[in-house]
């Protein structure tokens, strides 16, 4: 149908949020750089708080996008990397231990690859799956604080390594709604973690920074002190709530409490004149009603707060080492005062976070709410499929260390399309 497949040199991201779907489409242009060449965007219709809840709807979903990123990108598209998130997603610390096999002692790609597989073998809860392991710091015998042991000699190395690991049964149902639609999936992504691929510069992740991507269903928190992950989390509130919120406090539809939302709330009331109106048509009952846009962003801000309040808590034990303060991704950064809001109740410097380093298709790269699916593309391109084993030293030498490993294949057998 299209002259060119996804496959090696184009990588395609598929995120899979409760408000929308998005496809898209990247290649490395001659420089390195990934330019998106195409994408697909619509409403997502069979998830709740992340999670999928009716499969025939979000596989209508993903055809539908799909569709429109391959015909924009003149791409046939054959496998994705996709996002997963919801409550269900926990995160472990977790050390592993092994013998140094050489006979001269000198740690080998084998020796880190079994250490960190050693530390994967914590027991989990019944029903959980590792999805990512990141290894924080190596020791050998004893010694701490390294980063990459790869030709240094000694009897015994140890990781220790953090652990994000979810529901088998949400994996499963991403897996099966994609492989449903006709597609393969490469691999499944953390959404704050896709998002934290191109949202923050490095210099952030090695300074200290919050990652918060605040999407329809979910809140998805990040934080990196020393350029590693120190604490991920999903929040079960999201911009959803909001728009419930809307519904009940001015008594409308939901439709309507989305649309009001999106044109005329703000989520700081102190930045809404006393005296400001807008009108509404369709309200329950009436034809076209007038309604305070203060009382609006007071609806707003107590479910925003809410959130903040929540995230402020889980980031408590981080006082002072978040040098770089919040980045703020996904759709409800589009709400007006979202970012005062930020940093006046979580005391810190808050941005909106772009996709850094990537250039193609303005309207995605604009788009806090594309920034999870063009993390995803990044994440396809620097770690291929070895998605359990990766760091993110800037010599990422796990990267080939790991294009091998049994877990790995087992992987990839599991997505591949089904019936
Ligand atoms: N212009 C806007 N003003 C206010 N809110 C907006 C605007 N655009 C999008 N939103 C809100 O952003 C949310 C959707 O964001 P996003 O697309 O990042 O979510 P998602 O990735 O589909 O969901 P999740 O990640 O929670 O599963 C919705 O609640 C939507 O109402
Ligand atoms: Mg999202």
């Amino acid at each position: 149908m299209f002259g060119r497949r996804s496959g090696e040199d184009i990588v395609v991201g598929l995120d899979i949020g409760t408000s929308k779907i998005c496809v898209v489409v990247a290649e490395k242009n001659e420089n390195g750089e990934i330019k998106i060449i195409g994408s697909g965007i619509r409403p997502s219709h069979g998830l709740r708080k992340g999670l999928v809840v009716n499969v025939e709807s979000t596989v209508e979903s993903i055809i539908e996008a799909v569709a429109d990123a391959e015909k924009m990108s003149k791409t046939e598209i054959h496998s994705v990397y996709a996002s997963i998130t919801g409550s269900h997603i926990k995160s472990i610390n977790s050390r592993g231990s092994t013998a140094i096999t050489s006979r001269d002692g000198v740690v080998t790609d084998s020796d880190i690859k079994r250490v960190i597989d050693k530390a994967c073998e914590i027991s989990l809860p019944a029903g959980k799956d590792v999805i990512h392991s990141l290894p924080q710091e190596y020791l050998l015998d004893g010694q701490d604080g390294i980063k990459n042991p790869k030709g240094m000699v000694g009897n015994q190395l140890d990781v220790n390594v953090y652990i994000i690991a979810g529901s088998v049964a949400s994996e499963r149902n991403i897996v099966k709604a994609i492989a449903n639609a006709g597609f393969e999936v490469e691999g499944l992504v953390v959404q704050s973690l896709a998002s934290s691929m191109v949202a923050l510069k490095q210099e952030e992740r090695d300074s200290g920074v919050l990652l918060i991507d605040m999407g329809g269903g979910t809140t998805d928190i990040i934080v990196f002190i020393d350029g590693l992950v120190r604490h991920s989390e999903v929040i079960s509130i999201g911009g959803d709530h909001v728009t419930n919120d809307i519904s009940i406090g001015l008594r409308v539809s939901i439709p309507i409490a989305e649309r009001i939302k999106r044109k005329h709330a703000c989520a700081l009331k102190s930045m809404v004149g006393r005296d400001e109106e807008f009108f509404v048509e369709g309200a329950i009952g009436k034809d076209k009603i007038r309604m305070s846009r203060k009382k609006l962003a007071e609806i707003v801000e107590m479910r925003m707060e809410e959130a903040f309040g929540i995230i402020k808590k889980r980031v408590e034990r981080y006082e002072g080492l978040l040098s770089s303060g919040v980045v703020l991704t996904g759709g409800c950064c589009n709400l007006p005062g979202v970012q005062e809001l930020a940093k006046s109740r979580l005391k810190l410097a808050v941005k909106i976070g772009k996709p850094l380093e990537v250039s193609g298709l303005a309207e995605i790269l604009d788009s806090p709410v594309s920034t999870t699916c063009v993390g995803l593309v990044k994440f396809g391109f620097i770690y291929g499929s070895e998605l359990k084993y990766f760091s993110f030293s800037p010599i990422n030498l796990l990267k080939k260390v790991f294009s091998y490993g049994s877990s790995l294949l087992r992987r990839k057998i599991f997505y591949k399309k089904e019936g």
